[in-house]
């Protein structure tokens, strides 16, 4: 009897997946690791290494509870670094290749340079997923739950991440330079610069809302501070204790590497604090503050929405994240899945 429902069982397996190869073979490419498949549809999927690697999660996690625990702004980092990813050329992990004969490196970019950080944590995760489940899971997947998990482990949100990104064989240093918007930006700058990557103003502004963690170096908003309009003249719109604290972390002249947080309430914690932050002049870089001053559509409105309604913001912020991972992805026979997150094999 038992060797029956065994045997039942089996055919069942054999009959489901035969069926799924044949309706979607992209889900073969989850079975075999690098499994070499035939057809059309290759979307994203939560579930994609459910056979192939599914430990994938709990390794990606274990990884950034140490890593977090060390030095909790990694996580921001982490999370920075899955939206410098996807903006330049899709969530195909180009931002983690280093300069070599044939790759000009997107980590010299005027956004990067000196600025992104958590590489050393993605080399740690690959390096453990390669032992558990060799050539299988991506770089720009690990990218994509790292940040995941960097919010949920700040006291975010998760959400169901669909997987099976494959990994760049190029990068663009011209493209991280024009498709990231600076931190000077207008409301209509970063309004033209999410549009470009499918991504509205919704998704603008409850993105927006990760620098509810992490920190931004002087240099990225001295400009407000000092000569905010050619005048020498500061930002009108900084709210004044605010900004007699921020010159006393940024002077006029030097001191461009010293930092202070975004969200300076709660810099470690994702929350909706950020919102309330902007609504009170106390929002740090200029594409901030411009989201409460631009007064361009409904922008003031939602980020009036997501200070008083956290799980609106939580909620919100999921489904742009889930958005966001998805913009071109390599999948199916394109790209590759990298053995050093830093290397095209
Ligand atoms: C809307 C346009 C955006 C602009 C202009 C912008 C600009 C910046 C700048 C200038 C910094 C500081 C970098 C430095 O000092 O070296 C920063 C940090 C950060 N950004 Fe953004 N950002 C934007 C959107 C986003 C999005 C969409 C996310 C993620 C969902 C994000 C997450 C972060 C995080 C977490 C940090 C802190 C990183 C750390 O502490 O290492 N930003 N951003
Ligand atoms: C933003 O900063 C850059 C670099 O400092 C500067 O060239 C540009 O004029 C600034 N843009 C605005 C709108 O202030």
């Amino acid at each position: 009897m038992a060797f029956f429902k065994f045997a039942i069982t089996l055919l069942l397996l054999a009959l489901i997946s035969a069926r799924i190869s044949l309706a979607h073979p992209g889900i073969g490419i989850g079975w075999g690791g690098n499994g070499q498949y035939g057809g059309s549809f290759y979307g994203l999927f939560p579930q994609f290494y459910q056979f192939s690697c599914p430990q994938v999660d709990n390794i990606v996690m274990s990884v950034l509870q140490k890593a977090i625990a060390r030095q909790p702004r990694i996580a921001a980092s982490l999370l920075r670094l899955h939206f410098h990813d996807c903006f330049v050329q899709g969530c195909d992990a180009s931002v983690l290749l280093d300069d070599s004969a044939a790759i000009v490196s997107e980590k010299n970019s005027v956004p990067n340079r000196n600025s992104l950080r958590g590489f050393e944590v993605i080399d740690e995760i690959k390096a453990k997923l390669e032992e558990a489940c060799p050539q299988t899971v991506s770089c720009a997947d690990i990218v994509a739950l790292a940040a995941r998990g960097s919010v949920v482990l700040s006291g975010g949100p998760s959400w169901e991440l669909p997987l099976g990104r494959r990994d760049s064989r190029t990068a663009s240093l011209s493209g991280s330079n024009s498709n990231i918007p600076p931190p000077n930006s207008t409301v209509q700058n970063l309004i033209a610069s999410f549009k470009r990557q499918g991504l509205n103003e919704v998704d603008l502004v409850s993105l927006s809302g990760g620098h509810t963690i992490g920190v931004a170096r002087c240099v990225t908003f001295k400009q407000r501070l000092y000569n905010q309009n050619g005048n020498n003249q500061p930002d009108e719109t900084l709210e004044r204790t605010y900004y007699f604290g921020l010159k006393s972390v940024c002077p006029r002249t030097g001191g461009d590497n010293n930092i202070s947080p975004l969200d300076f309430a709660s810099p470690a914690k994702f929350d909706n604090t950020y919102f309330k932050l902007v609504l009170l002049g106390k929002g740090l870089l200029t594409s901030d503050e411009v989201l409460l001053t631009g007064d361009v559509g409904n922008i003031v409105q939602l980020v009036k929405s997501y200070a008083e309604d956290d799980e609106l913001f939580f909620k919100q912020f999921a489904q742009s994240m889930v958005k966001m991972g998805n913009i071109s992805p390599l999948t199916g026979f394109n790209g590759e899945v990298r053995k050093n997150c830093r290397l095209v094999n």
